[in-house]
């Protein structure tokens, strides 16, 4: 924890940044006061997530495993930012590189991920963006939703903190029940950051 009380966390993204700015929104609107965001990292330099930490003068990190030579010099530039901005948790939001085992080890049970479907179900290597809803379309799902998740090895597989739940609608497309898992992930991970650091709070 920082002198302030808050636990500073990283934001890792790909794209856009919606859920990021979802968790700055309630960081800066006080509906997330026991979490600071001390840096947002992104694989990708066009990335939207970075463009939104720049605008909010959060620090922004463009880390990819290109711009390094091997392995483990790319690990211990990201393990070396991360700790130099003392992040103690961090959430992956649209984070579409797996994070590295040496991350993972130093950060374990502290990683958190938003999946835009009901774990365990539609998770997994190859679930991601929009083929996670066309999956759940043609299984004829009637319902799907959102889950935050602790992160390990496995690709979705760390224990389950948070769900919700959203309706599959007649006429759904892809792209329609993507709109209103994301409206859901926005209230959501939040939520879940808020209930993760009261049990840092307890455990420090
Ligand atoms: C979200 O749907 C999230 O569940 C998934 O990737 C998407 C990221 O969207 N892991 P955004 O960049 O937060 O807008």
């Amino acid at each position: 924890m920082t002198r302030s009380g808050t636990i500073p966390i990283a934001v890792f993204g790909s794209g856009r940044g919606s859920n990021f700015q979802a968790i700055l929104d309630a960081v800066r609107g006080s509906a997330l006061p026991e979490i600071s965001i001390a840096l947002v990292v992104s694989n990708n330099s066009d990335a939207g997530i970075l463009e939104i930490a720049g605008t909010h003068g959060i620090p922004a990190l463009h880390c990819s495993r290109r711009q390094f030579p091997d392995e483990t010099a790319f690990e211990a530039a990201l393990l070396g930012a991360l700790r130099s901005h003392r992040v103690e948790a961090i959430a992956l939001a649209g984070y579409m590189k797996k994070v590295p085992a040496s991350v993972i080890g130093a950060y374990r049970g502290r990683i958190l991920n938003i999946h835009p479907a009901l774990l365990p179900r539609y998770g997994g290597q190859g679930m991601y963006g929009t083929h996670v809803h066309e999956a759940v379309l043609a299984a004829g799902e009637r319902e799907s939703g959102a889950t935050v998740h602790l992160v390990d090895e496995e690709y979705d597989r760390g224990a389950i903190l948070l769900q919700r739940r959203v309706p599959v609608l007649p006429g759904d497309t892809p792209a329609s029940l993507a709109a209103r898992v994301l409206e859901v992930e926005h209230q959501l991970y939040p939520e879940a950051l808020r209930r993760f650091a009261a049990t840092m709070n307890h455990s420090s």
